[in-house]
């Protein structure tokens, strides 16, 4: 693991580890350094009790393949000195690619959580992520019916008696539903936001809305569109996201959203602060994965900023508006998504026993070996 999200999946699956399956699975935890910040890494580790890491490499940030490539390095010798008898990795990231890699060419089994996952969208560095991982992966752990479809369009099917050349592929749920049951409970708001009600939730941080300057803009006019309706915005902000504000702070529409109250921006947030902010808000928007499911999660509308999603049935069933990258088409999502009513959860992600039916099929996994 590496990065923000993964930390939060790791923390439901470490869990169960510890706690159910002491006797039959042994963990060692080996972070990356793809995420470094305190706010970014540290935070996680403490609030949701996940074990010091085994291994902590400083690999940072960079260029996409020479940040894979320099993972891959260091995961490689790891694995060679640990000989593990299998390689856990999460979700999307190149932390995910470079850690299935070294893996799979050791001949390690590679257990993805999270996978079939689909964009369709090659420009996202995630879906390769996605593609590649899931091709070398021998045990994979799907948190939707849509993601062993998506799987089978490409050749993987379930095998009963797995090994390297032919998977097993089986329904788990999503684990981010677990730890979400388990720790949504908080009441207060993180003590360093001053949050006035009513207001959204934002998130901003895929390289595609960041590296843009084009779409950035179009997504900073559509909240200060909010902020006209009525509405605050509290935005915590991913650094890459800082860096790029700075460009457009020249751009006098853009300067009056920064110096307007209603539009507040935060460090980044904790897992437990953004459950609690999720809680008050009215409804959310965002490109970030996780945070749409959360925010169906706690019955709270979502306006995805971007023009797809990997999460299709959150549209199918009406709980989120794709807005797109448009500040008009991110405007006209809001206010259809203010309307929508979200009282019964469909169980779309399972029933909040993902991280334990993934124990269980890593244990069977092994006992048809
Ligand atoms: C990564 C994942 C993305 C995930 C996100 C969660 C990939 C390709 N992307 O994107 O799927 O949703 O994590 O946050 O793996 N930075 C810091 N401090 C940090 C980490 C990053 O300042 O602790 C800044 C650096 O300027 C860096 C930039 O953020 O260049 C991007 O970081 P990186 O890890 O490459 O990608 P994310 O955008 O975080």
């Amino acid at each position: 693991m590496g990065a923000r999200p993964q930390f939060i999946k790791a923390a439901a699956v470490s869990s169960v580890i510890r706690n159910e399956f002491k006797e039959q699975i042994r963990e060692k935890i080996l972070h990356t350094g793809q995420h470094y910040d305190p706010v970014m890494s540290k935070v996680f580790f403490d609030e949701l009790e996940i074990p010091q890491p085994d291994f902590h490499f400083n690999t940072g940030s960079g260029l996409q393949g020479e940040q894979t490539a320099n993972i891959l390095i260091q995961t490689e010798k790891i694995f060679e000195s640990e000989k593990p008898d299998a390689v856990v990795v999460y979700g999307d990231t190149n932390s995910t690619l470079a850690g299935a890699i070294a893996a799979s060419k050791m001949h390690i089994p590679v257990i993805h959580i999270e996978a079939g996952l689909r964009s369709y969208r090659k420009q996202m560095p995630e879906e390769i992520n996605r593609i590649l991982t899931d091709h070398v992966s021998s045990l994979l752990c799907c948190p939707t019916a849509t993601s062993i479809e998506n799987l089978k369009k490409e050749g993987i099917f379930h095998h009963n008696e797995a090994e390297l050349n032919h998977p097993a592929v089986c329904f788990t749920g999503d684990v981010m539903f677990d730890i979400f049951l388990q720790r949504y409970n908080g009441n207060g708001y993180p003590q360093n936001i001053n949050a006035g009600e009513p207001f959204i939730l934002a998130t901003l941080h895929r390289a595609s809305n960041t590296d843009n300057l084009i779409n950035l803009k179009n997504i900073l006019s559509a909240f200060a569109q909010v902020i006209n309706a009525g509405y605050d915005v509290i935005l915590p902000l991913h650094p890459r996201t800082r860096k790029q504000l700075e460009l457009l702070n020249d751009v006098p529409e853009i300067k009056n959203l920064l110096n307007n109250s209603k539009f507040k921006i935060t460090e980044p947030v904790s897992y437990l602060s953004m459950l609690s902010l999720l809680k008050h808000a009215t409804l959310v928007m965002t490109d970030a994965g996780g945070l749409q499911k959360e925010a169906f999660f706690s019955k709270k509308p979502c306006v995805i900023l971007r023009d797809e999603t990997e999460w299709k049935e959150l549209i199918e069933n009406n709980v989120a508006v794709i807005g797109g990258t448009t500040t008009s088409g991110i405007a006209s999502a809001f206010h259809s998504a203010l309307n929508l009513k979200i009282s019964d959860k469909p169980e779309l992600y399972g029933n909040g026993n993902a991280s334990l039916k993934i124990c269980e099929a890593i244990v069977k996994y092994f006992s048809l070996r």
